[in-house]
């Protein structure tokens, strides 16, 4: 299978993205990180552009062994030798290439050069020679190629090949290419210019109307052998084809493309966020292959396929990009299923009835909050759904209260087989009450918050009491309990939220009781 040439560019048209400045050892932490990614050339700056951009080349050109260094240059002696110069230990090493560039479309010469075709012709001849007389690897970018006369385009081709560049680089400067035609454009420069196959053939393509990678996909179907590319897509103006867009997509489609990478795309993830975070660019969560997005599903129907058989909504693995797992992302459009299956893996298992209810409880909560959490759902199951088993019953109540009489309170609980009783004063008659109950179990909670309200109207409307309790260990649960006798009803409340946390802790969620 061919092997496609992954020429890295962050370092240089990528850090020509606005807003993106990367001091030296930014620079050498992501070439760094570009080697251990697998890329083949990495592009490390324009050295005649600043000082800072001429150490950091020579910096990365010392430091980062495997790729081959880079450096851009105009051609122009004075940006030739500053590139030289910079790419010195790269150079020793047969490690180093210097890029060369010069525009070749009518407007361009007219209108910035200032030069007609056979002064450009002469110079990219002149200069390319220059370049390769010093360094063994040089490459030529006839810039904005893609709106060059093409005749004139294959004279510079051929030109510059017979002159020594061993790469010559096809750019699409203003992205103004659309796939059919540029792939065309390359064709026609690998049939035309007959010296095409002493050299390399790459493309470089920017994203002004969102085409960069298609471009690029294209131009390998007509033959291109490199393409030029940044992490996340960064780069001048709307920025240039991205890196993992363009691998990915030549491994996931290796049927049509029949290409290979030296990428290892596991790196993938972890390359674009450490340049996410050196550029302080973000990455937009839709972003392919590397967005926050890219493996989370929403719709219950997606979410039910990918529970079922991965493959049905998911044309990557996760994994394949270091990205860890697929997530399942609880919302709205979320299914049962779904919800289902996040519940067990929170060591929960609901009968059929209780996830009936569970979900119902879910959806009228995602409908107010655009992502449901996990703390949200045990709190839906612990406070609604599952029945909790009656650990401790209360089998007796005793109570006494009034003007100049202590309030007092006598329980019985039953656990199983065992009846336990215990009295106890409080500063009410529910405070007897919860300080018997805890006489007996043992329990020491503390009551966050007490409500009581009636359900029915009327003398004998039965009063329903809801508390929150915490546990020793932090855990907030709450309990509810209704009687025609408010203080039985507190009882009941406060027995009910002890077994909540009791079978709680038993089924060893992920709450630490
Ligand atoms: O976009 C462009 O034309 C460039 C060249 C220097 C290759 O970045
Ligand atoms: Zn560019």
């Amino acid at each position: 299978m061919k092997k496609i040439i992954i020429f890295d560019t962050t370092l240089r048209d990528g850090e020509q993205s606005p807003g993106a400045s990367l001091d030296i050892k930014a620079k050498i932490e992501i070439a760094k990180q570009l080697a251990r990614l697998g890329v083949d050339v990495i592009e490390a700056g324009f050295p005649i552009a600043s000082p800072g951009d001429s150490k950091a080349v020579y910096e990365v050109a010392s430091i980062v062994k495997g790729p081959s260094i880079c450096g851009l240059a105009r051609a122009k002696t004075k940006d030739i030798d500053k590139c030289l110069e910079a790419l010195r230990p790269a150079i020793k090493r047969e490690q180093a290439r210097v890029h060369v560039f010069l525009a070749t479309s009518n407007i361009h010469m007219k209108y910035k050069l200032k030069k007609a075709e056979e002064e450009i012709l002469k110079l990219a001849k002149y200069f390319v020679k220059y370049a390769s007389d010093r360094c063994g690897d040089v490459e030529f970018s006839p810039e904005d190629a893609s709106r060059s006369d093409v005749d004139f385009l294959c004279r510079v081709v051929e030109a510059v090949i017979d002159a020594g560049a061993k790469t010559v680089n096809i750019p699409d400067t203003v992205g103004y290419a659309i796939p059919v035609e540029f792939g065309s454009l390359i064709k026609t420069i690998k049939t035309k210019v007959p010296n095409s196959n002493k050299a390399v053939i790459s493309v470089h393509c920017h994203n002004d109307l969102g085409l960069a990678v298609s471009n690029s996909l294209s131009a390998i179907q007509s033959g291109a052998e490199q393409v030029e590319c940044t992490i996340n897509g960064l780069g001048e103006r709307a920025g240039n084809a991205s890196l993992e867009e363009i691998v990915m997509g030549l491994k996931t489609r290796e049927d049509m493309f029949k290409c290979t990478t030296s990428i290892k795309t596991e790196e993938l993830y972890k390359t674009s966020r450490l340049v996410s975070k050196l550029t302080g660019i973000v990455v937009q969560p839709n972003k392919a292959i590397v967005g926050q997005n890219a493996f989370s599903h929403e719709a219950g129907i997606h979410q039910d396929g990918i529970l079922k058989k991965s493959i049905t909504y998911e044309i990557m693995k996760p994994e394949d990009v270091g990205f860890g797992a697929t997530r399942l992302v609880l919302g709205k459009h979320s299914g049962k299923h779904a919800l289902g299956d996040r519940l067990k893996k929170l060591g929960i298992e609901l009968s059929d009835a209780d996830l009936i209810k569970a979900f119902q409880r879910f959806k009228d909560l995602a409908d107010k909050k655009k992502e449901v959490f996990d703390e949200d759902l045990l709190a839906i199951v612990e406070d609604e759904i599952v029945s909790v088993p009656e650990t401790y019953r209360i089998s007796g109540f005793e109570y006494r209260s009034g003007k100049d009489i202590e309030p007092h309170a006598t329980i019985e609980l039953t656990k199983g087989n065992t009846v336990k009783k215990e009295s106890s004063s409080g500063d009410g008659p529910v405070d007897a009450c919860y300080k018997a109950i805890e006489k007996i179990t043992g329990a020491k909670l503390k009551l966050l918050d007490y409500s009581l309200k009636s359900t029915t109207g009327g003398k004998d409307a039965l009063g329903e009491v809801s508390v929150r309790v915490m546990s020793g260990s932090g855990v907030e649960i709450s309990g509810r309990g209704a009687s025609t006798d408010i203080i039985e009803a507190s009882a009941k409340a406060y027995v009910n939220a002890l077994n909540k946390l009791v079978f709680t802790k038993s089924r060893k969620t992920k709450l630490e009781l």
